[in-house]
């Protein structure tokens, strides 16, 4: 078999190959397929129709039905780079075929050998590469991909994409797609809440990219927290997976989810409270996908420091008072899953004022015991969701006391964890759990609170599918 090297042709049938082929919507090399295919099938090769400007045109179909969505990485200069390799393994998992761009600094962190060799695709780095680029390859890349994910999304790239700068592949490639971008921006907080980072996002999101984190927690910068953490790539294949199947109707559908997460903060005076160390990851992490499975999610959240979850209804309270009367007003709903880690008691009479130290002595506190929301929704007599689902944090005999709650708070699972120190779940991004029922105990392996998240959903649509007697909330309300 003969073979062709485009680059030896001569430049006059060079440029009306690239104009046919940009005409037709193909690469260049994918043209000469289809040439010599007519050619051998005897058929004289028929120019596609000349049209308006490619830049105008709609853009061609990326893939034939059944083949599988191609994602374009490009991977930007930040420290968060190397959690781009984990995402490249997670998208190809999914069957996802994944071309990736590095641009200058990313080499500074991860090379393109190792993101290649993820990929199984060669690396892009370079807009002026002989190889890539006889045939305007920054154009190929950006027409062919299902979807662009940037991730890191660094404050400079964004700021290039932004004001339609072009001067390196991954800005030339942003400037010259009309496929759908999600971004996943990384950075040191000072950067993120700078107002020229703020104006950029603004802009960003109202051309049309998707944004997903970033998130709070510690830097790379010793001593440095705050919000500009990517998203992990779990979370950021979820959000790919709903770009590229915006319309699949979800495995929860229709139905309503109600979620408690975060701690509740009981006011001790006007100054100080009664907290505790829940971060609100897990309870988060549900709600992000109750909505991806397609739910109407309204999530009740105490004082956390997270991104509100996109698309769900947030609602922000303090105290646990504060959070039973939120929750009473969000039914009907279908689910309920309370994560929320209420505080058990509150002072009886929290100051007006602050408390002054005295030479009387310290202040002495009287606690009185705050409502369970749990118990109250499970044990309602209307409105009661057909599915309540509690969580057990506990530090000892885990099943055990989790099995008594259920049968003490009347819902119809518990969610058992293990939360002593030890376990590292508290703030942390993984979670160990047990899913009790009145049928049993179903022991999960270690997963991120995020898989737990979307792993639960699916235990839950498939109760649902196989005891569908309660019609939706929504036709109740
Ligand atoms: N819960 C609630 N309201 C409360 C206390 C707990 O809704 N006042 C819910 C939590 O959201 C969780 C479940 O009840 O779903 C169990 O919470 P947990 O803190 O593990 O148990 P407690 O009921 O507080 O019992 P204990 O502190 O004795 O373990």
């Amino acid at each position: 078999m003969a073979s062709l090297t485009i680059r030896r042709l001569d430049e006059a049938v060079k440029a009306e190959l690239r104009l046919r082929a940009a005409r037709s919507g193909r690469s260049v090399e994918d043209e000469v397929r289809v040439i010599l295919r007519e050619a051998a099938a005897g058929q004289a090769p028929v120019a596609p129709p000349a049209e308006p400007s490619p830049a105008r045109a709609p853009a061609p179909a990326a893939r034939t039905p059944g083949a599988p969505a191609s994602i374009v990485l490009i991977i930007g200069g930040g420290i968060a780079a190397y959690k781009a390799l984990d995402l490249i393994r997670r998208l190809r998992e999914r069957g996802l075929h994944v071309r990736c761009v590095l641009t200058q600094a990313a080499q500074q962190f991860v090379t393109p050998l190792s993101a290649g060799a993820l990929a199984d695709e060669r690396c892009y780095t370079d807009l002026f590469d002989p190889q890539s680029e006889f045939d305007a390859g920054h154009i190929r890349l950006a027409r062919e991909a299902d979807l662009i994910i940037v991730a890191p999304a660094t404050a400079d790239l964004m700021a290039k994409m932004a004001n339609g700068l072009a001067n390196d592949l991954a800005s030339a490639i942003l400037l010259a797609t009309s496929r759908p971008v999600l971004l996943a921006p990384a950075m040191n907080p000072m950067m993120w809440a700078n107002a020229a980072t703020k104006r950029n996002m603004a802009r960003l999101v109202a051309d049309g990219a998707a944004v997903v984190g970033p998130n709070a927690g510690e830097m790379a910068e010793t001593n440095e927290a705050g919000i500009g953490r990517m998203a992990e790539p779990l979370e950021i294949v979820a959000a790919a997976e709903r770009l590229l199947r915006p319309h699949a109707p979800g495995a929860l559908a229709g139905r309503r989810v109600l979620i408690t997460a975060g701690p509740t903060h009981e006011p001790i005076d006007p100054v100080r409270y009664i907290a505790n160390r829940s971060s609100g990851k897990q309870g988060y992490a549900i709600a992000a996908a109750a909505v991806a499975a397609g739910a109407e999610v309204t999530l009740v959240s105490g004082p956390v420091m997270l991104p509100d979850p996109p698309g769900a209804r947030i609602v922000r309270v303090e105290t646990a008072r504060d959070m039973l009367a939120a929750v009473e007003a969000a039914l009907p709903a279908d689910i309920a899953v309370f994560t929320a880690a209420v505080a058990d008691w509150r002072v009886a009479e929290a100051g007006a004022q602050k408390i002054k130290k005295t030479a009387q002595g310290s202040p002495a506190l009287t606690l009185t015991e705050n409502p369970d929301i749990l118990a109250t929704i499970a044990q309602r007599r209307d409105n009661r969701p057909p599915l309540v689902i509690g969580f057990a944090a506990e530090t000892e005999k885990v099943i055990g006391h989790a099995q008594a709650k259920l049968a003490r708070k009347g819902c119809d699972w518990i969610i058992a964890n293990d939360v002593s120190p030890a376990s590292g779940v508290m703030g942390g991004d993984r979670n160990t759990i047990h899913v009790i029922t009145r049928d049993g105990v179903e022991s999960w392996p270690p997963m991120a609170k995020d898989e737990v998240a979307r792993a639960l959903m699916a235990r839950i649509a498939g109760t649902l599918a196989v005891n569908p007697a309660a019609p939706a909330a929504k036709e109740r309300a």
